[in-house]
């Protein structure tokens, strides 16, 4: 099995989303190995340790970032990680880190990118006016919110929403679209075509 390392930062609702579709049996080819996390009260943690899941904390809080990536590194290798998943983990990553997991760090981000990186950005996407909306499951490079997409998927703008309302059609959609996107990574079955595409082979 492809072992996930789940790194957060806060809600964790995307991990659990992952965590139940492995739990169900709709991921059947990885499993969760470390839930890290950079806060020390982030109540994701929380929520893995019921689930029994292992988890650690690394408070990134007044720490340059090549030295905290480097803990944060070392736990992962501890706890053979194949794959890191970016769960709301809202802090750059060091090249160092980056380099160490070489297209085997996924993020995922609640925008169509390119548009939109950085924080909020649904809020930035609604107050923009745009009519479609939506979210994006990429690997990672040395850019925030940037790296070879793996897959989209799109919602309409309503009339009647908010931002808020807005971002929490966007949040099941991702709820869905992180799962799919680590399938299809685990099946092994793509490609990825120079700086840009992935694609299935
Ligand atoms: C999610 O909406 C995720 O896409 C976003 O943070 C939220 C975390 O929620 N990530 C980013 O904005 C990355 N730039 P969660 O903790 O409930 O999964």
């Amino acid at each position: 099995k492809l072992r996930l390392g789940v790194l957060l930062s806060g809600r964790g609702s995307n991990f659990l989303a992952i965590a139940n579709n492995i739990r169900s049996g709709a991921l059947p080819n990885v499993e969760i190995a470390i839930v890290l996390s950079n806060i020390a009260d982030a109540p994701a943690i929380a929520a893995a340790r019921q689930l029994n899941l292992p988890t650690k904390v690394h408070v990134s809080k007044g720490r340059p970032r090549a030295e905290h990536d480097r803990d944060m590194l070392a736990t992962l290798r501890e706890n053979n990680v194949d794959l890191v998943i970016l769960a709301g983990y809202m802090r750059l990553l060091s090249p160092e880190f980056i380099h160490a997991f070489p297209t085997r760090i996924l993020n995922i981000h609640p925008s169509l990118l390119p548009a939109f990186p950085g924080l909020d950005a649904q809020t930035q996407a609604f107050e923009y006016g745009v009519k479609i909306a939506g979210c994006t499951v990429h690997f990672v490079d040395e850019h925030l919110d940037h790296g070879v997409m793996i897959l989209q998927r799109a919602i309409p703008v309503l009339d009647t929403d908010d931002a808020h309302s807005l971002a929490e059609r966007i949040l099941a959609e991702e709820h869905q679209a992180y799962s799919e996107a680590i399938a299809r990574v685990a099946s092994g079955q793509y490609e990825i075509d120079g700086r840009r595409y992935m694609k299935r082979v």
